[in-house]
């Protein structure tokens, strides 16, 4: 935790007079920050942030966004040179070890992670308890929390190797998870994990091989599946790990905790966006009917909102959309696809970014607008887009919940509230009321 107070900031209560003299901390980038811990003990104010749209919750190293300039770093580097020049095994090494791997270091980190690849056996009746047409989101919430119940060696999380191995466990077991979710929503027999692929086609093998024949995966989609990991792997403080930090500061379970975080992760307004931005395409149909769109999207009393565009953090291009956009285009010729999808998408990006409403607000597209259109090229169905995302951003999750652990100055979360209930009143007797 740093304590770099640079100067101190003057807080006066108009109404009494009274002030008080509030220090001010800088990180390393960013803006800085008015230190209230001592707040409430100080004054006898809380402060109101719902959403927590002025609050840094933590201090942390890993991930810096610059929301104005559309700047998006991990441990210092840019994420268009992560997704250009690693795999997803070196962003997973940097995130959780803070610095690049060299080779043997790769190898070893790899090697690593394949050998927690498999599951227990025991864990495939989890999956047995589902409704066939059950949501994969509901099923990975339920078997990720489940493995809080199998791995007994890697829970004590005072001790930093134990919580390696947790971390280690989740990220190699994340993609046979979600493998599985797929399987046996489509019937089709649960295909163990190869070790001599790519954690990106062993994901692909495990989803759409069967055992009666080889799997063979095209590099350029190996490439764009493992672009897509680099891109979800971490994003600072939004909702999901945020609810991994505070699920995690009571001192819960590492699995049970990540579990949260998909749970967070599902919604639409964060990792669900990009199903819903399919569902969206599907609902506007065709290009002649984006103007009708637009308008309903602009209209406070009409619920529809332009999915895959805004940011919390992003008051321009979310940087993540550009790498994919790219990759998207890359895949589609690959694969041969002519997606009509794709081009209403482009149309209705180029009308809304001229559009006065979205201009304003700096409503930009975001990660989510252009992987749904991949991931439906690949042959996922819409139901699979927030797993990918869940196993992505596990790495993130896990690098963000160890920080947060080994932080001396970390306590239990536990925001405040501006109350506005009734005050204590009088018990009425049934007959009164
Ligand atoms: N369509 C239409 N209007 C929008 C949209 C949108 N997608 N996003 C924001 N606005 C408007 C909003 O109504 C508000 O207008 P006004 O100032 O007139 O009241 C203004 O823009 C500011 O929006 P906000 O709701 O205060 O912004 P927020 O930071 O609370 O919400 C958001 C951010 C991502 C939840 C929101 O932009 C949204 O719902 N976007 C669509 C869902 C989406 O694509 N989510 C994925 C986010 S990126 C990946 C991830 O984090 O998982």
């Amino acid at each position: 935790m740093s304590d770099a107070k640079t100067h101190t900031m003057t807080l006066t209560d108009n109404a009494t007079g009274d002030s008080w003299e509030l220090p001010v901390m800088a990180g390393s980038v960013g803006p800085k920050v008015i230190d209230i811990r001592k707040l409430y003990g100080q004054t006898g104010y809380f402060t109101y942030d719902p959403g927590f749209t002025s609050t840094a919750s933590c201090d942390s190293a890993i991930t810096y966004i610059d929301g104005d300039k559309g700047v998006l770093l991990h441990r210092g580097y840019s994420i268009e040179d992560l997704a250009e020049n690693c795999d997803f095994m070196e962003v997973c090494y940097l995130l959780l070890r803070g610095e690049l791997p060299n080779e043997a270091e790769r190898k070893d980190f790899e090697k690593t992670i394949t050998y927690h690849t498999m599951v227990h056996e025991q864990l495939l009746n989890f999956y047995r308890g589902f409704r066939r047409d059950a949501h994969p989101m509901a099923i990975m919430v339920g078997v990720v929390g489940a493995l809080s119940a199998f791995y007994h060696d890697s829970t004590d999380i005072n001790d930093p190797e134990q919580r390696m191995i947790a971390s280690h466990r989740l990220v190699a077991k994340m993609p046979t998870l979600a493998a599985m979710a797929y399987k046996y929503s489509v019937g089709q027999p649960f295909m163990y994990p190869r070790n001599n692929l790519s954690y990106a086609a062993n994901f692909m093998q495990m989803t759409f091989g069967v055992p009666a024949e080889e799997y063979e995966i095209s590099p350029a989609v190996e490439r764009a599946m493992d672009r897509i990991f680099i891109l979800h792997a971490d994003h600072e403080q939004n909702a999901s790990t945020s609810t991994v930090r505070i699920a995690g500061s009571s001192g819960a379970n590492p699995f049970a905790c990540i579990s949260a975080g998909i749970s967070s992760l599902w919604g639409p307004a964060h990792g669900g966006a990009n199903e819903a931005v399919l569902s969206m395409l599907h609902q506007i149909g065709h290009k002649k009917n984006i103007p009708e769109f637009l308008e309903r999207a602009k209209d406070k009393n009409d619920p529809f909102r332009l999915m895959g565009f805004g940011h919390r953090v992003y008051k321009n291009y979310d940087p993540r959309a550009g790498v994919l956009k790219k990759s998207c285009d890359e895949v589609l010729k690959e694969l041969g696809v002519e997606d009509p999808l794709l081009e209403l998408a482009q149309e209705l990006e180029q009308i809304a970014l001229k559009d006065d409403y979205f201009v304003e607000r700096k409503l930009f597209p975001n990660v989510d607008f252009y992987s749904g259109i991949i991931l439906k090229a690949i042959g996922f169905p819409t139901s699979m887009f927030t797993v990918l995302f869940a196993l992505a951003r596990t790495v993130g999750w896990v690098a963000q919940w160890n920080e947060m652990i080994a932080d001396p100055y970390q306590k239990i979360g536990r925001p405040r509230q501006l109350f506005l209930g009734y005050d204590k009143r009088e018990f009425p007797p049934k007959s009164k009321r």
